[in-house]
């Protein structure tokens, strides 16, 4: 089963993701966890030239260089873990460009759409848990996390930004309902979790 996190940086994607890890785990499951971009070489190099602030990168080249870091993931990691019926948890995935790419830098969606379909050879999460978090909320959360650098390239983006994102969001949320489930990322950690760990049960295929 494959499962996604996807919200704005701040929003609780790697907290609930290791909840979730450890949970599957104790219940016996063999779960693998990945980071977007990056878990492969390539695309861990790609990652670098993505964050870094050392240079400009064109909209049209940042979903490029996305895509070519997840093409590399899914064929290396994605594919071959599902195959062995293994669990997999990815810290974003396709949904991120649609969100930051298509909307947050509003190229055109249908270029974003064949890009994506490329990108992932039609390998989609099963579900995807969007935390919805508000931008000022996340940045005062990530204040407070000590283990925080400085703001990378994407995270330098802006209020504006940030606000197209999260609508973006909102409308794979209005045309994948079932796939894409809005979380309210506003409370405490552990209600966030009972809420995952709970939709996922409901999915009855996936007995958990
Ligand atoms: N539900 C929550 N309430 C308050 N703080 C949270 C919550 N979830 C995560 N945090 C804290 O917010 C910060 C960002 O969380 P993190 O999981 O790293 O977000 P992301 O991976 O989406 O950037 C961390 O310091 C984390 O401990
Ligand atoms: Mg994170």
């Amino acid at each position: 089963m494959f499962v996604s996190f996807e919200g704005i940086d701040g929003s609780g994607k790697s907290t609930q993701l290791v909840l979730l890890r450890e949970v599957l785990e104790q219940r016996g499951h063999t779960v693998v966890t990945i980071r977007e971009p990056g878990a492969t070489l390539l695309s861990e190099s790609i990652r670098e030239i993505l964050l870094s602030t050392k240079q400009t990168i064109t909209p049209t080249a940042e979903l490029l260089l996305f895509s070519a870091a997840r093409t590399q993931l899914v064929e290396k990691v994605i594919q071959p873990t599902l195959e062995r019926g293994s669990f997999i948890l990815c810290d974003r995935y396709v949904d991120s460009t649609t969100a930051y790419q298509g909307y947050g830098r509003m190229l055109d969606l249908e270029s974003v759409r064949l890009c994506n379909r490329m990108a992932t050879k039609g390998v989609m999460p099963d579900v995807t848990f969007f935390i919805d978090v508000g931008f000022e909320q996340a940045q005062q959360r990530m204040q407070f996390d000590s283990s925080v650098g400085d703001p990378d390239r994407m995270e330098r983006s802006g209020r504006d930004f940030f606000e197209r994102v999260r609508n973006g969001y909102l409308a794979i949320a209005i045309d994948e309902p079932h796939r894409f489930v809005v979380i309210d990322g506003l409370r405490e950690r552990s209600e966030i979790h009972d809420d995952i760990v709970s939709s996922l049960q409901q999915r009855s295929a996936f007995s958990i």
